[in-house]
């Protein structure tokens, strides 16, 4: 059983303000910084970070090796991640002084991906090995549409959510992780356990994680529902949380843990993360969690 992440690559510009700015405003940054980023690559790092065997695809410009040497530190397979002429895909994020993040990305390589790519990864994947997606690069109408008759199981992260993702087939998922707002757009409903009841309507094979942010996250596990509360924490910069989750949650029960077990490590990896600044940065390793 192996994990193969097929995901954006980012660098991620950081301006720490006091409050995000607003149309027709220019406000000063208090704080500059630089990190490795993208859903996927945060991803990745998590996985990784969480014990998991993980392999990236992606593709990143002729400005991004430090991208594949974070992976590579994190202990990340990066033979399948490409240098492409041109950019690598980054965002530009404003941290408010609450934590809170506002991100627009560029997508520079990420959207290089073509049908080579995919039939790249689809002739690796074997029966019970698990395919990773995010929202952040080309081609996953292509990527589900492959998927539909190949034997991997599929984790599905819908982020950034689009109204492209409501055309996919979703019936496909086996695991689908997705935050309040994404729920609300994929569903049309409102309040966790509607949203989630409707979810697994779109996904009655999967299993369906929604994820609340300081309060925690909600499985769906065939009829079981888990509640997990959030661990409390004051947040500094909530990127990357989310990634953060799905990386632990994804490698927990890959490796055989209980959903339940799942769901605690992955909110726990999570509440560590929003104490530190930065994407990748911040992801927590198993050790470090095991030992608070
Ligand atoms: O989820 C956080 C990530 O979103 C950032 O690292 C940024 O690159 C964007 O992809």
């Amino acid at each position: 059983m192996r994990i193969i992440n097929f995901g954006s690559l980012n660098i991620d510009h950081v301006y720490r303000v006091d409050r995000f700015v607003q149309p027709g405003e220019t406000i000063p940054s208090l704080a500059y910084s630089r990190f490795c980023g993208g859903k996927g690559l945060n991803q990745s790092i998590a996985l990784a970070r969480a014990g998991a065997e993980v392999r990236h695809y992606g593709k990143i410009g002729t400005d991004g090796a430090d991208l594949v040497e974070m992976l590579n530190r994190s202990g990340v397979d990066t033979s399948s991640v490409s240098v492409e002429d041109g950019p690598t895909g980054h965002a530009i994020i404003q941290v408010s002084g609450d934590g809170e993040n506002s991100i627009i990305i560029e997508g520079g390589a990420n959207r290089l991906m073509d049908d080579i790519d995919i039939e790249t990864v689809f002739s690796e994947l074997e029966e019970g090995d698990w395919l990773l997606l995010q929202n952040e690069v080309s081609a996953i109408d292509t990527l589900f549409g492959r998927a539909l008759d190949s034997p991997c199981r599929l984790a599905f992260n819908p982020a950034p959510m689009t109204e492209a993702v409501n055309d996919l087939p979703l019936h496909r998922v086996d695991l689908l992780i997705v935050n309040e707002s994404e729920g609300r757009a994929l569903t049309g409903r409102s309040g966790a356990p509607d949203i989630v009841s409707a979810l697994t309507q779109l996904c009655p094979k999967g299993r369906i994680v929604l994820t609340l942010g300081a309060r925690g996250a909600i499985c769906a596990d065939g009829n079981r529902r888990i509640e997990q509360p959030g661990f409390p924490v004051d947040a500094v910069d909530t990127t990357a949380a989310g990634d953060t989750f799905v990386g632990y949650f994804l490698a927990a029960s890959s490796s055989g843990k209980t959903a339940d077990a799942a769901l605690e490590l992955a909110c726990k990896a999570a509440s560590i993360c929003v104490t530190r600044p930065g994407a990748a940065a911040s992801i927590p390793y198993l050790h470090e969690i095991e030992a608070g």
